[in-house]
C-alpha cells in the first residue's frame, strides 16, 4: 500500500434508498438512482501508520472531534475493505494499520450528505492506494464505499447512478453504476436549507425503522416494478416531465413511509412544506422545468434545467430565511496527486 489522496462530492438521490435487507452491511432493500453534484467536495489522504488514527478538519479548517462511533464506522470500513480486497486479490493487499484524514468542504449542518461524499472519498482512496498491486474498477470501489453509507456508492461515479440492490447476503451484491455520464444532461440542483438544526434521528437508525411501516413493502414494489425502470428512461430521454412525476412520488412516497414508521419519523418542516407549495404554483403558472426532492432533513432540492436556472435561483435568493446553495452535475470520485 502507497499513501493516496482523493476526492469526492455528494449524490441526491431520484429514487430514495431507504430501508436494507441487511444493515450490517448496507444491502439495500431496493435500487435507488441519483445525480451526483459537482461541490461541496471531501479530500481524504491515508497511509500506513503504527496504530489505526482518524482525523477530521470541517470546512472552517477547525479539526472536528470524532466521537467513538464515528471511529469505529471508518474502522469496520477498513477491516471489511481488508476481507474484500484480500478476497479479490487473493493475498494481503491493506497494512495492518492506516492513518485517514478527512478534510471536508461541506458546511456543517446543510443537510447535505457528507457521509455519502466522505465514505467515497475514503474508498477511491483505499483503491489508490492499492492500484499498484491490484487495480479496482468503479464497481468494486462502489461496493467499498457502500459499507460505510450506501448513498456513498452512488457517488464513485459522475452524471446519473443507480445503485443496484442486488440478491443474497455477499458483500459485493449490491454495487453502483453509471446511468449517463456529466456531460448527458445539464441538470442544476438549486439546494434550499430552511433549518440548521442538527436532524433529530440520523439516515443509519431511520433505515433500521423503515420495515416497521405498514407502507413499506408497497414501496418496494413500486421501486422494483416500475418506479427505477421509469426513471432510468426519463434520464436517457431528457424527459424532465416524466422525471418530475417519477422523482416527486417516490420522495413523498419515502417521506410517508418515515411518518408511519414506528417510531415515527418526520424531517419535512413547515418551511419545506411552504417550499415545495410555492415551487407547484411557479411551475403551474410560468410552466418551468423544475422538480422537488427531499432526503432526511428538511432541505429542499430543486433541480432544474439551464432554461429554468435563473428563474429558480431568483426564487431561492428571496427566501431570505433559507441558506441557498447552487450545484450542477458533477463528475463523480478521483485521485489527488
Ligand atoms: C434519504 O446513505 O445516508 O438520503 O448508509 O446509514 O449512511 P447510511 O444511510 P445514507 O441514506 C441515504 C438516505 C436518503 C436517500 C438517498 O440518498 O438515497
Amino acid at each position: 500500500m502507497k499513501p493516496a489522496k482523493a476526492i469526492a462530492t455528494p449524490n441526491i438521490a431520484l429514487i430514495k434508498y431507504w430501508g436494507n435487507r441487511n444493515d450490517e452491511l448496507r444491502l439495500p432493500m431496493a435500487d435507488s438512482l441519483s445525480m451526483t453534484i459537482d461541490h461541496p467536495s471531501v479530500e481524504i489522504s491515508i497511509e500506513p501508520s503504527d496504530s489505526f488514527s482518524v482525523r477530521s478538519w470541517n470546512s472552517e479548517g477547525k479539526e472536528k472531534q470524532l466521537g467513538k462511533d464515528d471511529i469505529a464506522r471508518f474502522a469496520r470500513v477498513i477491516d471489511l475493505a481488508d476481507n474484500y480486497l484480500s478476497g479479490l486479490a487473493g493475498k494481503e493487499l491493506l497494512p495492518s494499520e492506516i492513518s485517514i484524514e478527512v478534510r471536508s468542504h461541506i458546511p456543517p449542518k446543510i443537510g447535505l450528505a457528507s457521509s455519502a461524499a466522505v465514505f467515497c472519498c475514503l474508498a477511491e482512496a483505499l483503491a489508490a492506494s492499492v492500484t499498484d498491486e491490484f487495480p479496482l474498477d468503479a464497481v468494486q470501489k462502489s461496493v467499498i464505499a457502500r459499507i460505510g453509507s450506501g448513498s456513498a456508492a452512488r457517488s464513485v461515479h459522475g452524471g446519473f447512478v443507480a445503485l443496484k440492490a442486488g440478491e443474497g447476503s455477499s458483500l459485493a451484491s449490491s454495487y453502483a453504476e453509471q446511468i449517463a455520464d456529466e456531460h448527458h444532461w445539464a441538470l442544476h440542483d438549486i439546494i434550499l436549507v430552511p433549518s440548521h438544526d442538527e436532524k433529530k434521528v440520523g439516515s443509519t437508525e431511520g433505515h433500521a425503522l423503515a420495515h416497521t411501516s405498514p407502507l413499506y413493502a408497497k414501496r418496494i414494489e413500486a421501486i422494483r416494478n416500475y418506479r427505477q425502470r421509469d426513471c432510468i428512461d426519463a434520464i436517457l430521454k431528457r424527459d424532465f416531465e416524466k422525471l418530475r412525476f417519477i422523482a416527486e412520488e417516490d420522495c413523498l412516497d419515502m417521506h410517508e413511509v418515515m411518518r408511519t414508521s414506528t417510531p415515527s419519523l418526520e424531517y419535512l418542516t413547515e418551511d419545506t412544506h411552504r417550499i415545495i407549495a410555492d415551487v407547484e404554483r411557479l411551475r403551474t403558472r410560468e410552466h418551468l422545468p423544475v422538480l422537488y426532492t427531499m432526503d432526511a432533513g428538511p432541505t429542499v432540492h430543486l433541480f432544474c434545467t439551464d432554461e429554468s436556472r435563473d428563474r429558480i435561483l431568483d426564487y431561492a435568493n428571496a427566501q431570505t430565511s433559507c441558506t441557498v446553495f447552487e450545484t450542477v452535475v458533477g463528475p463523480g470520485s478521483s485521485v489527488l496527486s
